[in-house]
């Protein structure tokens, strides 16, 4: 976790830190991954939405939210005029755990500084937590994500405050398309704070 931190904190741009993961050996999720999953989307964007972990499809591709859960959340962005060249998307955990697994409280603990610094070198305007996993692992609380979600929450990223919001994750949402009013909701939230003038 130290040399993880160290890792991250010596990247100074986000091209930096992609190298520095793909080199990096200290976690043994690297070693059953196809390949590093690090982002997509405009890193120049006000939105960064951050999901859990790779996916069978995202292994493969090397990209985030590729599979069903990305289609589906290509369609939430749209429903607000949003695409891909206008947010940027990355997960908690940058290699896929083998068989979809939950990634262990150690993983877990050796990726936080990553995204934390990818965060903080994205500098959005907002952060979306994408599902109670990277609400958790990103707000730093035991608050489950149908308390969480739909509101906005101070979040340090270590070089500004920017205002995050949780909302439940799009593979949650083809279990349970009931959630997607809740949802719709959260998106125009995010669609009216895009909306306010700017200073
Ligand atoms: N689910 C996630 O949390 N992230 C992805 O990239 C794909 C599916």
């Amino acid at each position: 976790v130290m040399a993880a931190r160290e890792a991250a904190r010596g990247a100074a741009s986000l091209d930096e830190l992609r190298e520095i993961l793909a080199g990096f050996d200290g976690c043994n999720l690297k070693r059953t991954a196809t390949q590093l999953v690090f982002a997509d989307g405009n890193p120049e964007g006000r939105v960064m939405l951050v999901g859990e972990a790779p996916g069978r499809d995202e292994d493969l591709q090397g990209v985030p939210f590729v599979g069903r859960s990305g289609r589906l959340l290509d369609r939430m962005l749209a429903a607000i005029g949003l695409d891909r060249t206008g947010v940027y998307i990355a997960n908690t955990i940058p290699w896929r755990p083998p068989g979809n697994r939950d990634p262990s409280p150690m993983e877990r603990a050796i990726c936080r500084p990553f995204i934390q610094q990818q965060i903080r070198l994205a500098n959005p305007d907002f952060l979306i937590l994408l599902g109670n996993a990277a609400a958790k692992e990103m707000l730093d609380t035991t608050m489950g994500i149908t308390r969480l979600r739909g509101r906005w929450i101070d979040f340090d990223t270590g070089a500004r405050q920017v205002r995050a919001m949780a909302t439940f994750h799009p593979a949650y949402l083809l279990r349970n398309p009931l959630q997607k009013k809740l949802v719709w909701r959260d998106l125009l939230t995010l669609k009216a704070a895009l909306e306010e003038p700017q200073d």
